[in-house]
């Protein structure tokens, strides 16, 4: 095996290298504290590798996403959401008995608890999709006790948590949206495909066109390693929590501005910029101002230093779908000259900083009529499977430890508690 040589303090210390498949390098530190007593410290975690997995691999600089060895760009175009699903946590496409069986117990897994539907229902019309989203999914937990011990999940019972969870996502995301609009609920309807079942059960006309649209952005978000929701995922799994927990924890780390929440950010962005007169040059301003905390949302990857490949794909969807739908949105003509402005910039050029897979997708969640509070919820329903298969991976794998990363201590040295009346 090969090995690197770390030299502290003059002493030298041996250290494996692992390698994956497609070539990437890894040195291994795990014992390294043991023997000379120093951690390695790594700001954001931008230069560690917390796990080995078989899920997806992404090379940042090339722009490459596959999902188990199978390029984005084909599954795209070839595959449906619910095959994808299925691949990320089998790692094989399915043979179409395997399909048909997956695909049928999604649909039948739609219904939800009576007590679920009271807690959605108990929250106010204006809470956050995301809010209600992740505390739903947590409180399943409650209803399904002997599914708590992830230790006595046999396959069955995994395959049957994975069709359940992507059933229920759509009743409880759908039930509130319809809550805050003042409108009834829907069940869902076994008839349906997945996409087409969640356009009907948020009131929409279920259209094969729109829910083929739909269908493709939820493929381009089903996983993408090891992000900061599917880390959160995985880190709430490692201390053997349920998986309901594990997946409300990747939804409320996805809720964030800079991770999924950023799709929501975009489209405000946009609809600010327009209100100003539509000035994209004057954004570009204030994103490159160090003392402004305006970023350009929907730009720059912690990975991705070339282009998102997701973001190739998403921008010609955009195209097919607004004039499918013979919709002209002035907001993305603001988009398409921010993003030329900034693509010719010396700042967002110099630090690589690229359209992700959020700048666009918005103005196509628009264009379908998903409201925009729901944009985060609708990359939540993407990357649910994408969560289940790192969760599952984490689970099977042999060597998985509870993750406690260390620090590197910087505040006050010992000193002694002082009475409340020498303060
Ligand atoms: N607008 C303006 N400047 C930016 C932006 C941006 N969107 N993104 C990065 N920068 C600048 C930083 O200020 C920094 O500049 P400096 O070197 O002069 O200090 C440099 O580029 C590097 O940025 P970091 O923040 O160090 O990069 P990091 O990898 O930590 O962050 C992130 C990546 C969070 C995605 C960042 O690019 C960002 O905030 N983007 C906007 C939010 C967004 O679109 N998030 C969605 C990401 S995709 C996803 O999660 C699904």
């Amino acid at each position: 095996m090969a090995s690197a040589k770390i030299v502290i303090d003059g002493k030298t210390y041996e250290v494996p290298i692992i390698e994956g498949t497609e070539g990437e390098r890894a040195i291994d530190i795990s014992k390294l504290r043991a023997e000379s007593k120093v951690i390695t410290y790594d700001n954001g975690f931008g230069n560690t590798g917390s796990c080995q997995s078989a899920v997806t691999f992404l090379n940042g600089e090339k722009g490459i996403l596959h999902y188990r060895g199978y390029p984005i760009e084909q599954l795209a175009e070839k595959s449906t959401f619910v095959e994808c699903s299925y691949l990320l946590n089998y790692g094989e496409l399915p043979k179409k008995s395997e399909l048909r069986k997956f695909d049928k117990a999604i649909r039948s897994s739609g219904k939800i608890p009576k007590g679920i539907k009271d807690i959605i229902d108990s929250f106010p019309k204006k809470a956050h999709p995301m809010a209600v989203c992740s505390s739903s999914m947590v409180a399943l937990s409650g209803f399904y006790p002997e599914l708590n011990d992830v230790l006595e999940l046999d396959d069955k019972k995994k395959m049957s948590i994975i069709t359940q969870l992507m059933g229920q996502i759509l009743t409880m995301s759908t039930r509130f949206y319809r809550n805050s609009q003042g409108k009834a609920p829907r069940n869902p309807k076994e008839d349906l495909d997945y996409c087409s079942n969640f356009l009907y059960m948020m009131g929409m006309k279920p259209d094969p066109e729109l829910a083929k649209a739909l269908d493709t952005l939820l493929i381009l978000h089903a996983d993408h390693e090891q992000n900061c929701s599917a880390s959160t995922a995985r880190v709430i799994g490692s201390a053997h929590a349920n998986v309901f927990a594990s997946i409300s924890g990747g939804i409320d780390a996805l809720w964030g501005p800079l991770h999924g929440g950023a799709n929501q950010a975009v489209l405000e962005m946009l609809e600010q910029i327009q209100k100003d007169g539509g000035d994209s040059k004057k954004a570009l301003q204030r994103a490159k101002n160090k003392e402004d905390s305006f970023r350009l949302m929907g730009f720059g990857h912690r990975v991705y230093k070339n282009f998102d490949p997701r973001a190739k794909i998403i921008k010609k969807a955009c195209d097919t779908v607004l004039s499918k739908l013979g919709v002209k949105d002035p907001l993305l003509d603001i988009a398409r000259a921010l993003e030329e402005e900034a693509l010719k910039d010396p700042y967002f050029v110099e630090r690589k900083l690229y359209p992700n897979v959020d700048f666009y997708s918005g103005i196509i969640y628009r264009a379908l009529g998903i409201p925009t509070n729901m944009f985060t919820v609708m990359f939540a329903i993407g990357r649910l499977p994408g969560w289940l298969s790192q969760w599952k991976e984490m689970l099977e794998f042999k060597g998985t430890k509870i993750v406690r990363p260390r620090q590197i201590y910087v505040g006050e040295n010992h000193r002694d508690y002082l009475d409340i009346k020498k303060r």
